[in-house]
């Protein structure tokens, strides 16, 4: 059994998916072809926001912003420490500190109520706090209406981190318009993958478009070779925005596929685990389907059970950010966050993808049920 299943997904596009790249191969434009223009108003219509700037990953869209804004030292970002590496490592990389939130425990997700407190520590650390990062995680929108609030009584602006949440939604609007910019990534098990890294950056603000289209090119000027900024390599090359043309044309059904899976997961589970909570309005793209053990030596054993039936299970994440290594120089200690610190330690997540037969999905949960 795949944790992710990629092969019967290609096997829908392939015939589509290879005319189009032989297309590029005759044409030869292998860098900002035409297939980059059209794959960023389809996603900027998907999304609805006003543009679309497609990147070469999901860590170079949350990098982009960070510099167009002018982030740097002295500045503290805060974000979550329960979520990949990447949310915190570009804050360092622009140069700032990032400042962390610790989790709701049943979301998983930034918890509004303790953003404050996250300032407090940032002031008296001398630093200026400047935006908040909160993260869609395992493809559910965090609570913005409550982070649009204590954001604007602190004058931050919101980079939502919708690298896991492409195809979520709230209120009827989808992720990745929730920030004043929001950032998703297109690693092949990601709900919305290509064939290699990829990303897209959504904004609505105009300036902020013409600012990250020129960092996404060295701070390109008029031309490649005027340079009016610091800038990067950032751009998608035209092979993976074909891949993601493909790829968006099934991706509804595919979204619907996942949805009817966690569904039965969570009816057959619901008392064994901890199962995922959605609340209301909202929607998940379910990029993980996560669920939480009793105790670690719980975690431990079901995942052992499901290793003999060759299921295969992942532990996202086992240590949070402000326990790893690489964030020593922030000073952190166990304890201080105890909600990300305990899930860490009882969390894991079930094969998810939208092929996921239902006889599988049955053999996975009887073993969970009677482990
Ligand atoms: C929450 C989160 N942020 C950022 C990233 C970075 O995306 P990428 O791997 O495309 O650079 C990931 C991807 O793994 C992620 O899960």
């Amino acid at each position: 059994m795949q944790f992710i299943d990629l092969l019967s997904q290609k096997e829908r596009i392939r015939t589509a998916l290879l005319h189009r790249i032989e297309g590029i191969l005759d044409r030869g434009q292998f860098i900002m072809g035409p297939e980059v223009t059209e794959l960023e108003s389809r996603l900027a219509s998907y999304v609805g926001s006003r543009h679309c700037v497609s990147c070469s990953s999901g860590t170079d869209a949350l990098l982009m912003p960070l510099l167009a804004k002018g982030i740097g030292p002295g500045d503290a970002v805060l974000t979550t420490p329960f979520t990949f590496v990447a949310t915190a490592e570009v804050i360092s990389l622009a140069g700032a500190t990032p400042v962390f939130v610790d989790v709701s425990p049943d979301t998983f997700n930034m918890d509004p109520d303790l953003v404050g407190y996250a300032i407090d520590d940032a002031v008296q650390r001398g630093l200026k706090p400047k935006a908040l990062i909160p993260v869609d995680l395992f493809g559910l929108p965090a609570d913005y209406d409550r982070l649009h609030a204590v954001a604007d009584a602190y004058r931050l602006w919101i980079l939502e981190d919708a690298a896991q949440s492409f195809g979520g939604s709230f209120n009827g609007r989808k992720a990745g318009s929730f920030g004043l910019v929001g950032a998703t990534s297109f690693f092949p098990a990601k709900p919305l993958g290509c064939y290699g890294d990829g990303g897209a950056i959504f904004t609505d603000d105009d300036e902020l478009d013409t600012l990250l289209r020129s960092i996404r090119v060295h701070g390109s000027g008029v031309d490649k070779y005027s340079n009016d900024r610091i800038g990067i390599n950032g751009r998608l090359d035209s092979i993976q925005a074909a891949v993601l043309l493909e790829k968006l044309t099934i991706f509804d059904e595919e979204l619907d596929a996942r949805q009817r899976i966690a569904a039965l997961y969570s009816k057959r589970l619901h008392g064994r685990v901890a199962v995922p909570r959605i609340p209301e309005h909202y929607s998940s793209a379910w990029a993980q389907y996560s669920v939480l053990a009793a105790s670690n030596a719980e975690r431990e054993r079901l995942m052992l059970a499901l290793q003999r039936e060759g299921i295969p299970t992942m532990i996202y994440y086992k240590i949070p950010l402000h326990l790893q290594k690489a964030y020593d120089f922030l000073g952190y200690k166990a304890g201080d966050f105890a909600i990300s610190e305990d899930l860490s330690s009882r969390i894991f997540s079930l094969p998810m993808h939208p092929y996921l037969e239902d006889d599988e999905i049955d053999h996975i949960c009887s073993v969970l049920l009677h482990a």
